[in-house]
């Protein structure tokens, strides 16, 4: 039997690897460690997986698809989970199911493998992306099923030459990626306790950001962020330079209870600089750009769309129906965007755009007025109409 484990090189998939060897008589075992621009060293990875008994270990760069292919049309969705949260996290979790799948069927696997717990969200992100792509790969869950605490993971990994964590190891479990980071565990489990400074990497303190407020142009095309301060950037660039950008005003930063899939509320911190501002700013776009109907219908279309994300279902029919549906929309939101960075808010203070549907000559209040008032009489009569019958049958 040969398997294909999902891998970042910490502990918990590490002892993945002796655990589906010795335990469930896996054969072979090949990891694959998704870059998506996480910033870890990922050369020491592969030598890791291989000391840990990996067959093979396989690195790839995902970071371009991962932007133009995952956060893009997030952001097209104004994707915040219960109105807050990017979805950094879940994001990534199709497009790592999509290689594990594609590593399997190339490598004549029969199983996918991943190092999720049975309490978290990310365990039904692989399981259902997975069985989406290939039905027919089994997926092995190890972590789900070992009953291990932490302290006899560790004392498992020993016996088979995987080196404990060096220091005391982060309290937090942390996972990140270009879009952001996301925290939990630790002292962030008491929801009163406000997280400690030092959790923080990619924002700023707001005692440290800047005392002068600095004004970025984001430029749109069909609803894609392509230029920061009329520069063109590709899609990673992008991500990047916002990243840098907002996160020196100590943007992005996200304390919630946040309701997971499983029934469990847990206390989460992120930090999102890029994708908290481009969603802002491309809301803001559309309601230049989109009729008034549209905007108002895709509220619930977006709605139903991040829960969608949230909970696995990346690859469904209905995500794909609504896919048709954003993409749609978006034809003519192109244009551009003024935001204002300070002190941790991204305020949207101007926006123009060659498809704007906002006209002076209606909108103004001065003599240029071109809105025909008297039409107003005889639309209020039959709109009111309704409510005007309901009143006197009342009386
Ligand atoms: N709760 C978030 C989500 O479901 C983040 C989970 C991130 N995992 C972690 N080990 N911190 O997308
Ligand atoms: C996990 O339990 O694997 C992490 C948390 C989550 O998936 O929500």
């Amino acid at each position: 039997k040969k398997v294909v484990l999902a891998y970042s090189g910490g502990v918990d998939t590490s002892v993945c690897i002796p655990y589906l060897k010795q335990e469930w008589g896996v054969e072979e075992v090949i990891t694959l460690a998704a870059d998506l621009g996480q910033g870890d060293e990922l050369e020491p990875i592969k030598e890791k997986a291989l000391k840990s008994g990996a067959s093979e270990s396989l690195v790839i760069d995902v970071k371009d698809s991962f932007v133009k292919d995952y956060a893009f049309p997030a952001i097209q969705a104004n994707a915040l989970y219960e109105n807050r949260y990017p979805l950094g996290t879940a994001l990534a979790r199709p497009l790592i199911a999509k290689i594990l799948v594609e590593a399997a069927e190339k490598y004549g696997a029969d199983a996918i493998a991943h190092g999720c717990t049975g309490k978290g969200n990310d365990q039904v992100r692989f399981d259902v992306s997975c069985a989406a792509l290939n039905p027919s790969l089994k997926i092995l869950a190890p972590a789900r099923e070992w009953g291990m605490s932490r302290e006899e993971t560790i004392a498992y990994g020993e016996k088979f030459g995987i080196p404990a964590p060096v220091k005391k190891s982060s309290p937090f479990s942390i996972d990140k990626n270009l879009l952001g980071r996301s925290i939990e565990a630790g002292v962030l489990e008491d929801p009163a306790t406000e997280p400690p400074e030092e959790i923080y990497q990619m924002t700023k303190a707001i005692a440290d950001t800047p005392n002068e407020p600095e004004y970025i142009e984001i430029g749109f095309t069909k609803g894609i962020p392509t230029t920061v301060n009329g520069t063109a950037k590709n899609p990673v660039e992008l991500i990047e330079t916002l990243n840098e950008l907002a996160g020196n005003h100590g943007i992005g930063r996200i304390d919630m209870i946040e309701n997971r899939l499983v029934g469990i509320k847990s206390r989460e911190i992120y930090e999102s600089p890029a994708m908290i501002v481009l969603i802002q700013a491309h809301r803001d776009l559309e309601s230049l750009t989109l009729t008034a109907d549209v905007t108002h219908y895709k509220r619930g279309i977006e709605d139903t769309y991040t829960k969608l994300v949230y909970n696995g279902l990346w690859y469904s029919p209905l995500k794909a129906a609504l896919d048709a549906f954003i993409h749609q929309t978006q034809e003519r939101v192109s244009g551009t965007v003024r935001v204002k960075l300070f002190k941790g808010n991204a305020t949207i203070v101007g926006r123009w755009s060659d498809n704007t549907l906002y006209t002076p000559d209606l909108a103004t209040y001065g003599a240029e007025d071109q809105f025909d008032h008297k039409a107003a009489e005889g639309f209020i009569y039959v709109w009111g109409l309704p409510t005007r019958i309901w009143a006197q049958q009342d009386r």
